[in-house]
């Protein structure tokens, strides 16, 4: 395996900022696993199907296109709403898994930021950072962003989404997000983003050092 970083959290925790500066300082491929299942939610919702049917949304998944994930739909309110649904069948967690784990083994090392990376894509990833943040914090994170991007929404609306989002990925049967027992915990409640990409930075150098010394 080459040198796989895991980076995990909850919504707007500072997690996809973080996976892309690694990705830039060791030079490895980041994936975005939110975009898999925001992709199919809004894949969905396209076709007029229930997010609460676990076949149609694991159809929905086998057919997808993973490498073609830069649609701007992606990145709205209700595609992360959708996501959040359609990723509590298993069988679309199936649908997407082999994907994510040939990803996970390119060389000479990738990044991958998600809500179960560490537990199950890359249980045995040499880096796994946890990321974390209120839901204060994260929801007013998150606020700036999305009205940076046009949508008319209120601070109220994002917490309600934040905490309906932590509650049911934290407590979906598949796969539920968690920190895994070798994740190194980062709190970015009371940090900017430098502060945090450089926190990650340091979890990451010592996990390589780790990682570099170990034998096979
Ligand atoms: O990270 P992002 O907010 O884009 O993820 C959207 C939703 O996709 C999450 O709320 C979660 O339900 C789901 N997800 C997941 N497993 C991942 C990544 C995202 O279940 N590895």
């Amino acid at each position: 395996m080459g040198f796989v970083i895991a980076v995990d959290g909850p919504a707007a925790s500072g997690k996809g900022t973080i996976a892309v500066r690694l990705g830039a300082l060791y030079g490895y491929p980041v994936l975005d696993t939110g975009l898999l299942y925001r992709a199919v939610g809004v894949g969905l919702l396209k076709l007029g199907g229930d997010l609460d049917s676990e076949a149609a949304a694991a159809e929905v998944a086998r057919r997808l296109d993973l490498t073609h994930l830069e649609d701007p739909a992606l990145r709205t309110r209700a595609a992360g709403e959708a996501a959040s649904r359609v990723a509590v069948h298993g069988d679309v967690r199936q649908a997407l898994l082999d994907f994510q784990r040939a990803f996970a083994a390119r060389e000479p090392g990738a990044v991958l930021d998600g809500r179960d990376i560490g537990t199950v894509i890359a249980p045995g990833a040499p880096a796994k950072v946890y990321v974390t943040a209120t839901p204060e914090v994260r929801a007013d994170r998150r606020f700036r962003q999305l009205v940076g991007q046009g949508e008319a929404v209120t601070y109220d609306e994002i917490l309600a989404d934040i905490r309906r989002r932590d509650e049911r990925d934290g407590h979906r049967d598949a796969a539920p997000m968690r920190q895994a027992e070798d994740a190194v915990l980062l709190d970015t409640t009371e940090m900017t983003i430098e502060a945090a990409a450089d926190a990650a930075r340091r979890i990451v150098e010592a996990a390589r050092a780790r990682w570099e010394g170990s034998p096979g």
